[in-house]
Protein backbone atom coordinates (compact mmCIF):
# COMPACT_ATOMS: atom_id res chain seq x y z
CA UNK A 1 0.00 0.00 0.00
CA UNK A 2 1.25 3.55 -0.97
CA UNK A 3 -0.08 6.17 1.76
CA UNK A 4 -0.53 9.91 1.43
CA UNK A 5 0.92 12.46 3.86
CA UNK A 6 0.24 15.82 4.86
CA UNK A 7 0.47 18.03 7.89
CA UNK A 8 -0.51 15.07 10.18
CA UNK A 9 -2.93 13.45 8.10
CA UNK A 10 -1.86 10.17 6.82
CA UNK A 11 -3.98 7.83 4.34
CA UNK A 12 -4.03 4.84 2.11
CA UNK A 13 -3.92 6.66 -1.19
CA UNK A 14 -6.31 3.40 -1.80
CA UNK A 15 -9.35 4.04 0.01
CA UNK A 16 -12.90 2.83 0.10
CA UNK A 17 -15.89 4.40 -0.71
CA UNK A 18 -19.14 3.38 0.77
CA UNK A 19 -21.71 4.17 -1.04
CA UNK A 20 -22.89 1.20 -1.92
CA UNK A 21 -23.60 -0.37 1.27
CA UNK A 22 -27.03 -0.54 1.95
CA UNK A 23 -28.39 1.80 -0.86
CA UNK A 24 -30.99 1.52 -3.00
CA UNK A 25 -29.44 3.49 -6.13
CA UNK A 26 -26.54 0.56 -5.71
CA UNK A 27 -29.04 -2.37 -5.51
CA UNK A 28 -26.73 -4.81 -4.01
CA UNK A 29 -29.10 -6.33 -1.44
CA UNK A 30 -29.21 -7.57 1.75
CA UNK A 31 -27.06 -9.76 1.74
CA UNK A 32 -24.64 -7.81 0.68
CA UNK A 33 -25.71 -4.98 3.26
CA UNK A 34 -25.45 -7.54 6.14
CA UNK A 35 -22.59 -9.63 5.57
CA UNK A 36 -20.28 -8.86 2.67
CA UNK A 37 -19.91 -4.97 3.30
CA UNK A 38 -18.65 -5.15 6.97
CA UNK A 39 -16.00 -8.13 5.38
CA UNK A 40 -15.16 -5.75 2.84
CA UNK A 41 -14.16 -3.54 5.59
CA UNK A 42 -12.83 -5.85 8.08
CA UNK A 43 -10.65 -6.76 4.81
CA UNK A 44 -9.66 -3.47 3.96
CA UNK A 45 -7.77 -3.39 7.03
CA UNK A 46 -5.98 -6.19 6.73
CA UNK A 47 -4.48 -4.32 3.45
CA UNK A 48 -3.70 -1.77 4.89
CA UNK A 49 -6.95 0.45 3.75
CA UNK A 50 -6.27 3.26 5.95
CA UNK A 51 -9.52 5.37 4.55
CA UNK A 52 -12.95 5.12 4.61
CA UNK A 53 -15.53 7.20 2.97
CA UNK A 54 -19.20 7.11 3.84
CA UNK A 55 -22.37 10.39 4.15
CA UNK A 56 -25.30 10.58 5.66
CA UNK A 57 -27.21 10.36 2.65
CA UNK A 58 -26.19 6.89 1.59
CA UNK A 59 -28.98 4.53 2.68
CA UNK A 60 -30.62 7.51 4.74
CA UNK A 61 -27.67 6.68 7.16
CA UNK A 62 -27.46 3.09 6.44
CA UNK A 63 -23.96 3.40 5.36
CA UNK A 64 -23.13 5.50 8.10
CA UNK A 65 -24.37 2.47 10.24
CA UNK A 66 -22.94 -0.67 8.32
CA UNK A 67 -19.22 1.10 8.64
CA UNK A 68 -19.91 2.15 12.01
CA UNK A 69 -21.24 -1.70 13.00
CA UNK A 70 -17.41 -2.90 11.40
CA UNK A 71 -15.29 -0.42 12.97
CA UNK A 72 -15.12 -1.69 16.56
CA UNK A 73 -11.60 -2.98 16.32
CA UNK A 74 -9.93 -0.78 13.57
CA UNK A 75 -6.14 -0.25 13.34
CA UNK A 76 -5.52 3.00 15.38
CA UNK A 77 -4.84 4.69 11.88
CA UNK A 78 -7.84 4.27 10.17
CA UNK A 79 -9.71 7.31 9.48
CA UNK A 80 -13.55 7.42 9.18
CA UNK A 81 -14.95 10.39 6.81
CA UNK A 82 -18.63 11.17 6.49
CA UNK A 83 -20.66 13.84 5.03
CA UNK A 84 -23.27 16.38 6.06
CA UNK A 85 -26.14 16.73 3.41
CA UNK A 86 -26.04 20.51 3.23
CA UNK A 87 -29.48 21.18 2.25
CA UNK A 88 -29.79 24.13 5.06
CA UNK A 89 -26.28 24.47 6.81
CA UNK A 90 -27.04 26.52 9.07
CA UNK A 91 -25.06 25.98 12.82
CA UNK A 92 -27.69 24.12 14.50
CA UNK A 93 -28.89 22.15 12.30
CA UNK A 94 -25.16 21.64 11.12
CA UNK A 95 -23.73 20.46 14.94
CA UNK A 96 -26.88 18.19 14.93
CA UNK A 97 -26.26 16.51 12.40
CA UNK A 98 -22.44 15.99 13.10
CA UNK A 99 -23.33 14.32 16.16
CA UNK A 100 -26.03 11.94 14.44
CA UNK A 101 -23.67 10.73 12.47
CA UNK A 102 -20.92 10.56 14.78
CA UNK A 103 -23.59 8.27 16.87
CA UNK A 104 -24.35 5.97 13.63
CA UNK A 105 -20.37 5.76 13.23
CA UNK A 106 -20.13 4.67 17.00
CA UNK A 107 -16.91 6.99 16.94
CA UNK A 108 -15.88 9.53 19.04
CA UNK A 109 -15.10 11.82 16.96
CA UNK A 110 -15.45 11.98 13.14
CA UNK A 111 -12.10 11.81 11.98
CA UNK A 112 -12.74 13.62 8.54
CA UNK A 113 -16.15 15.26 8.57
CA UNK A 114 -16.73 16.78 4.97
CA UNK A 115 -19.87 18.44 3.46
CA UNK A 116 -21.13 16.58 0.56
CA UNK A 117 -21.54 19.85 -2.16
CA UNK A 118 -21.73 23.52 -1.79
CA UNK A 119 -25.07 25.34 -0.45
CA UNK A 120 -25.86 28.17 -3.35
CA UNK A 121 -28.01 29.87 -0.45
CA UNK A 122 -26.32 29.61 2.73
CA UNK A 123 -23.14 31.75 2.84
CA UNK A 124 -19.79 29.64 3.06
CA UNK A 125 -19.21 31.46 6.53
CA UNK A 126 -22.39 30.54 7.96
CA UNK A 127 -22.25 27.16 6.77
CA UNK A 128 -18.17 27.30 8.42
CA UNK A 129 -19.67 28.73 12.02
CA UNK A 130 -21.22 25.03 12.45
CA UNK A 131 -18.16 23.48 11.27
CA UNK A 132 -15.88 25.39 13.35
CA UNK A 133 -18.16 24.53 16.24
CA UNK A 134 -18.07 20.83 15.40
CA UNK A 135 -14.38 21.11 15.68
CA UNK A 136 -14.48 23.04 18.92
CA UNK A 137 -16.64 20.59 21.23
CA UNK A 138 -14.57 17.49 19.58
CA UNK A 139 -17.41 15.99 17.46
CA UNK A 140 -14.82 16.46 14.51
CA UNK A 141 -11.38 16.29 13.84
CA UNK A 142 -11.01 17.85 10.44
CA UNK A 143 -13.24 19.74 7.62
CA UNK A 144 -13.21 18.54 4.54
CA UNK A 145 -15.68 20.04 0.53
CA UNK A 146 -16.51 17.52 -1.76
CA UNK A 147 -17.72 18.95 -4.97
CA UNK A 148 -16.26 22.42 -5.04
CA UNK A 149 -14.63 24.43 -7.86
CA UNK A 150 -10.59 25.68 -6.45
CA UNK A 151 -12.46 29.16 -5.98
CA UNK A 152 -15.11 27.25 -3.46
CA UNK A 153 -12.32 25.46 -1.71
CA UNK A 154 -10.79 28.71 -0.64
CA UNK A 155 -13.57 30.55 0.18
CA UNK A 156 -14.43 27.88 2.23
CA UNK A 157 -10.48 27.41 3.62
CA UNK A 158 -11.33 31.64 4.24
CA UNK A 159 -14.59 31.10 6.03
CA UNK A 160 -13.53 28.64 8.20
CA UNK A 161 -9.92 30.46 9.14
CA UNK A 162 -8.41 27.00 9.38
CA UNK A 163 -7.13 24.24 6.29
CA UNK A 164 -10.45 22.57 4.86
CA UNK A 165 -7.82 19.57 4.35
CA UNK A 166 -9.57 18.03 1.17
CA UNK A 167 -11.99 18.52 -1.83
CA UNK A 168 -13.66 15.40 -2.78
CA UNK A 169 -14.60 15.56 -6.33
CA UNK A 170 -14.88 13.28 -9.50
CA UNK A 171 -11.87 12.27 -11.03
CA UNK A 172 -11.15 9.33 -13.22
CA UNK A 173 -9.80 8.55 -16.86
CA UNK A 174 -13.43 9.79 -17.73
CA UNK A 175 -13.04 13.12 -15.69
CA UNK A 176 -9.93 13.76 -15.72
CA UNK A 177 -10.13 17.85 -15.10
CA UNK A 178 -9.02 18.16 -11.32
CA UNK A 179 -5.51 17.37 -12.64
CA UNK A 180 -5.47 20.98 -14.09
CA UNK A 181 -6.24 22.96 -10.58
CA UNK A 182 -7.28 20.97 -7.51
CA UNK A 183 -4.24 18.44 -7.59
CA UNK A 184 -1.74 21.02 -8.13
CA UNK A 185 -3.61 23.38 -5.70
CA UNK A 186 -3.74 20.02 -3.21
CA UNK A 187 0.19 20.19 -4.07
CA UNK A 188 1.05 23.43 -3.12
CA UNK A 189 -0.91 23.52 0.00
CA UNK A 190 -0.63 20.71 1.63
CA UNK A 191 -4.03 19.33 0.86
CA UNK A 192 -5.46 16.16 -0.75
CA UNK A 193 -8.15 15.65 -3.81
CA UNK A 194 -10.58 12.58 -2.83
CA UNK A 195 -10.84 10.82 -6.24
CA UNK A 196 -14.53 9.54 -6.47
CA UNK A 197 -15.97 7.14 -8.83
CA UNK A 198 -12.05 6.72 -9.85
CA UNK A 199 -13.81 3.65 -12.02
CA UNK A 200 -15.88 5.72 -13.80
CA UNK A 201 -18.74 3.79 -11.34
CA UNK A 202 -16.97 0.29 -12.68
CA UNK A 203 -17.47 1.74 -16.28
CA UNK A 204 -13.73 1.30 -16.99
CA UNK A 205 -12.89 -1.53 -15.02
CA UNK A 206 -13.85 -3.80 -17.91
CA UNK A 207 -11.52 -2.38 -20.54
CA UNK A 208 -12.56 -2.53 -23.77
CA UNK A 209 -13.60 -6.31 -23.59
CA UNK A 210 -17.03 -5.58 -21.37
CA UNK A 211 -20.06 -7.36 -23.14
CA UNK A 212 -21.68 -6.84 -19.86
CA UNK A 213 -21.58 -3.44 -19.10
CA UNK A 214 -23.63 -0.97 -18.64
CA UNK A 215 -26.10 -3.41 -17.35
CA UNK A 216 -24.12 -4.87 -14.41
CA UNK A 217 -25.67 -5.82 -11.77
CA UNK A 218 -28.63 -3.01 -12.89
CA UNK A 219 -26.99 -0.43 -10.56
CA UNK A 220 -29.21 2.31 -10.96
CA UNK A 221 -26.80 4.81 -10.08
CA UNK A 222 -25.01 4.75 -13.16
CA UNK A 223 -27.78 4.78 -15.45
CA UNK A 224 -27.14 8.62 -15.79
CA UNK A 225 -23.03 7.91 -16.38
CA UNK A 226 -22.27 9.20 -20.05
CA UNK A 227 -19.98 6.40 -20.32
CA UNK A 228 -23.38 3.81 -20.28
CA UNK A 229 -24.95 4.65 -23.48
CA UNK A 230 -23.21 2.84 -26.20
CA UNK A 231 -22.64 5.92 -28.41
CA UNK A 232 -19.86 7.29 -25.55
CA UNK A 233 -18.53 3.54 -24.99
CA UNK A 234 -17.32 3.90 -28.92
CA UNK A 235 -15.71 7.27 -28.43
CA UNK A 236 -14.12 5.77 -25.06
CA UNK A 237 -12.73 2.89 -27.38
CA UNK A 238 -9.10 4.36 -27.41
CA UNK A 239 -9.13 5.17 -24.16
CA UNK A 240 -9.87 1.44 -23.06
CA UNK A 241 -7.63 0.22 -25.49
CA UNK A 242 -4.83 1.65 -24.08
CA UNK A 243 -6.02 0.70 -20.65
CA UNK A 244 -6.04 -2.92 -21.85
CA UNK A 245 -2.54 -2.34 -22.74
CA UNK A 246 -0.87 -0.69 -20.42
CA UNK A 247 -2.70 -3.14 -17.91
CA UNK A 248 -1.46 -6.57 -19.89
CA UNK A 249 2.04 -4.78 -19.69
CA UNK A 250 1.81 -4.67 -16.14
CA UNK A 251 -0.06 -8.41 -16.14
CA UNK A 252 -2.88 -6.37 -13.89
CA UNK A 253 -6.58 -5.66 -14.47
CA UNK A 254 -7.55 -2.26 -16.55
CA UNK A 255 -9.41 -1.14 -12.84
CA UNK A 256 -6.45 -1.57 -11.51
CA UNK A 257 -4.60 0.45 -14.18
CA UNK A 258 -7.35 3.29 -13.87
CA UNK A 259 -6.67 3.69 -10.23
CA UNK A 260 -3.03 3.28 -10.61
CA UNK A 261 -3.33 6.50 -12.96
CA UNK A 262 -5.22 8.85 -10.54
CA UNK A 263 -3.14 8.15 -7.39
CA UNK A 264 -0.35 8.56 -9.90
CA UNK A 265 -0.63 12.72 -9.49
CA UNK A 266 -0.07 12.52 -5.67
CA UNK A 267 -2.09 14.22 -2.69
CA UNK A 268 -4.67 12.13 -4.35
CA UNK A 269 -6.96 9.34 -2.34
CA UNK A 270 -9.18 7.10 -4.62
CA UNK A 271 -12.24 5.38 -2.90
CA UNK A 272 -13.14 2.78 -5.30
CA UNK A 273 -16.42 0.89 -3.90
CA UNK A 274 -16.36 -2.95 -3.94
CA UNK A 275 -18.60 -5.15 -4.64
CA UNK A 276 -16.66 -8.10 -3.83
CA UNK A 277 -13.69 -8.96 -1.67
CA UNK A 278 -11.87 -9.61 -4.88
CA UNK A 279 -13.02 -6.17 -6.37
CA UNK A 280 -11.81 -4.81 -2.99
CA UNK A 281 -8.50 -6.75 -3.70
CA UNK A 282 -7.75 -6.09 -6.69
CA UNK A 283 -8.25 -2.13 -6.32
CA UNK A 284 -6.01 -2.27 -2.91
CA UNK A 285 -3.09 -4.14 -5.18
CA UNK A 286 -3.58 -0.97 -8.05
CA UNK A 287 -1.25 0.74 -5.22
CA UNK A 288 1.77 -0.86 -6.16
CA UNK A 289 1.65 -0.36 -9.70
CA UNK A 290 4.09 1.92 -11.09
CA UNK A 291 3.24 3.46 -14.70
CA UNK A 292 6.08 4.81 -16.40
CA UNK A 293 5.94 8.47 -18.02
CA UNK A 294 4.94 7.20 -21.34
CA UNK A 295 1.90 4.83 -20.30
CA UNK A 296 0.55 8.22 -17.82
CA UNK A 297 0.93 10.58 -20.69
CA UNK A 298 -0.56 8.35 -22.86
CA UNK A 299 -3.31 7.52 -20.77
CA UNK A 300 -3.91 11.34 -19.80
CA UNK A 301 -3.74 12.13 -23.60
CA UNK A 302 -6.64 9.91 -24.32
CA UNK A 303 -8.67 10.63 -21.21
CA UNK A 304 -8.39 14.12 -22.54
CA UNK A 305 -9.74 13.46 -25.76
CA UNK A 306 -13.03 11.59 -24.31
CA UNK A 307 -14.07 14.49 -22.01
CA UNK A 308 -13.32 16.79 -24.09
CA UNK A 309 -15.56 14.46 -26.59
CA UNK A 310 -17.75 13.77 -24.12
CA UNK A 311 -18.49 17.70 -23.46
CA UNK A 312 -18.95 17.12 -19.73
N1 LIG B 1 -18.90 13.14 -2.93
C1 LIG B 1 -19.74 12.72 -3.85
O1 LIG B 1 -20.59 13.48 -4.36
C2 LIG B 1 -19.65 11.29 -4.30
C3 LIG B 1 -20.32 10.86 -5.46
C4 LIG B 1 -20.17 9.53 -5.84
C5 LIG B 1 -19.40 8.65 -5.08
N2 LIG B 1 -18.78 9.09 -3.94
C6 LIG B 1 -17.94 8.19 -3.12
O2 LIG B 1 -16.99 7.56 -3.97
C7 LIG B 1 -17.08 6.15 -3.86
C8 LIG B 1 -16.71 5.51 -5.17
O3 LIG B 1 -17.44 6.03 -6.26
P1 LIG B 1 -18.57 5.17 -7.02
O4 LIG B 1 -19.04 4.11 -6.14
O5 LIG B 1 -19.52 6.15 -7.59
O6 LIG B 1 -17.79 4.56 -8.29
P2 LIG B 1 -16.51 3.64 -8.52
O7 LIG B 1 -15.74 3.47 -7.29
O8 LIG B 1 -15.85 4.21 -9.72
O9 LIG B 1 -17.19 2.26 -8.96
C9 LIG B 1 -17.56 1.30 -8.02
C10 LIG B 1 -18.15 0.09 -8.73
O10 LIG B 1 -17.24 -0.40 -9.72
C11 LIG B 1 -17.26 -1.84 -9.75
N3 LIG B 1 -15.90 -2.26 -9.35
C12 LIG B 1 -15.18 -1.88 -8.26
N4 LIG B 1 -13.95 -2.46 -8.25
C13 LIG B 1 -13.89 -3.21 -9.38
C14 LIG B 1 -12.90 -4.05 -9.93
N5 LIG B 1 -11.72 -4.22 -9.34
N6 LIG B 1 -13.17 -4.68 -11.11
C15 LIG B 1 -14.36 -4.52 -11.73
N7 LIG B 1 -15.34 -3.74 -11.26
C16 LIG B 1 -15.12 -3.08 -10.09
C17 LIG B 1 -18.32 -2.27 -8.75
O11 LIG B 1 -19.57 -2.32 -9.45
P3 LIG B 1 -20.11 -3.67 -10.22
O12 LIG B 1 -19.35 -4.84 -9.73
O13 LIG B 1 -21.56 -3.69 -9.90
O14 LIG B 1 -19.84 -3.38 -11.68
C18 LIG B 1 -18.36 -1.09 -7.79
O15 LIG B 1 -19.59 -0.95 -7.11
C19 LIG B 1 -18.52 5.90 -3.38
O16 LIG B 1 -18.67 4.64 -2.75
C20 LIG B 1 -18.70 7.06 -2.42
O17 LIG B 1 -18.10 6.77 -1.17
C21 LIG B 1 -18.88 10.40 -3.56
Amino acid sequence: MRYVEVDGFRASAIGLGTWQFGSREWGYGETYARTVAPAIVRRAFELGITFLDTAEMYGFGRSERIVGGAIHDRPADVIVATKLLPLLPLPAITAWRGRASRNRLGVDAIDLYQLHFPNPIVPPRTTMRGMRSLLEDGVIRRVGVSNYSLRGWRVAERALGRPVVSDQVQFSLAHPSPRWDLVPYARERGRVVIAYSPLAQGLLAGGVDDAAVPGRSGAMARRRNPLALERNRRRARPLLVALDEVARAHDARPAQVALAWVISHGNVIAIPGARTIEQLEENAAAADIDLSESERERLSREAERLETALGV
